[in-house]
């Protein structure tokens, strides 16, 4: 059963995107860092995605259950009524969706992008069908981000989003949301101006003008990119993918310690992760109010 009060990204993002803003979709990565985010987004009136991928789940050793949970229990403890979606990130394996969707998450990415066209066609459209019936929201891929960490990929090649082939895979595949490559990248930019193709995003807007659409490699992004992206003439992106800066600021925060499973985060001294836990919020903060400018949104979705 979805998670009480969670939405539909069909339902979070269309005010979104009239609306001027975004909303960040972060990847709280570890349990303990789901209640400093979701703290963030109630004390600024702000709607916000839960977020974490395939990947992830692996790295940190929780199952989608163990996710939702941790939603659950800091949406319980902070009195939180704010617009919230429970999303899986890049996932394709249908195994892992399927148990996402059935421990409660309201909307799920299945990302074929590594795949060619007809196929990331195919297995969209089975996912779709699949989360359709079941009243829970898709994001697809199209095109291959850029990735530092390996995320994603396994490399650091791009491939952009063509925006024709974006238009028939939308068509074909009935997905609600999609993630374009235009130029960010996962994990910690090496130049600090990456150069977007603002050019290519127009064109796939022209396209496609009622598909929502979303960027990813939202860590170390300029504001400034963020805000151009967002106010694309005839709707930008509303929705914002943020990972690896908040992971970084909880290491950093804790004394720069290595990445570790959840369950070790949950074992650290409560003083020292309390630290790290209140840089958390504070970056989650900083980027719902001066990234995606989510804040005092809250009530517009409803
Ligand atoms: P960053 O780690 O660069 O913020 O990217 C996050 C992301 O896009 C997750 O899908």
């Amino acid at each position: 059963m979805k998670l009480p009060g969670s939405l539909t990204l069909t339902e979070l993002l269309p005010p979104a995107q009239q609306g001027g803003y975004a909303v960040a979709a972060f990847s709280a990565r570890y349990r303990a860092c789901v209640r400093p985010v979701l703290k963030a987004a109630v004390d600024l009136n702000s709607p916000v995605i839960l977020e974490i991928s395939q990947r992830e789940l692996g790295w940190f050793q929780l199952t989608p259950r163990d996710f939702r949970d941790a939603v659950e229990q800091a949406m319980r403890e902070l009195h939180a009524t704010v617009p919230l979606a429970l999303h899986l990130d890049h996932s394709w394996d249908t195994g892992v969706i399927h148990g996402a969707i059935e421990a409660g998450f309201s909307s799920v990415m299945i990302d074929a992008s590594a795949q060619p066209f007809e196929e990331n066609v195919k297995q969209t459209r089975q996912v779709v069908e699949y989360a359709h019936a079941r009243g829970v929201s898709v994001e697809a891929e199209l095109g291959r981000l850029t990735t530092t960490d390996q995320l994603e990929t396994e490399g650091d090649e791009a491939l952009y989003t063509v925006p024709e082939e974006a238009q028939q895979f939308v068509e074909r595949t009935g997905c609600d949301v999609l993630a374009v490559s235009i130029g960010t990248a996962h994990g910690v930019y090496m130049v600090r101006d990456p150069k977007i193709d603002f050019d290519r995003l127009a064109a796939i807007r022209r396209l496609l003008p009622d598909t929502l659409l979303v960027l990813h490699g939202g860590s170390g992004l300029p504001a400034a990119t963020v805000h151009r992206a967002i106010e694309l003439p005839g709707g930008g992106i509303s929705k914002m993918n943020v990972a690896t800066d908040l992971e970084n600021a909880l290491l950093a925060a804790m004394g720069g310690l290595k990445r570790m499973t959840s369950a070790e985060l949950d074992a650290q001294d409560p003083a020292l992760l309390a630290r790290g836990l209140s840089a958390v919020e504070a970056e989650a903060r900083d980027k719902i109010q001066n990234f995606v400018r989510s804040a005092g949104r809250a009530e517009r979705v409803h």
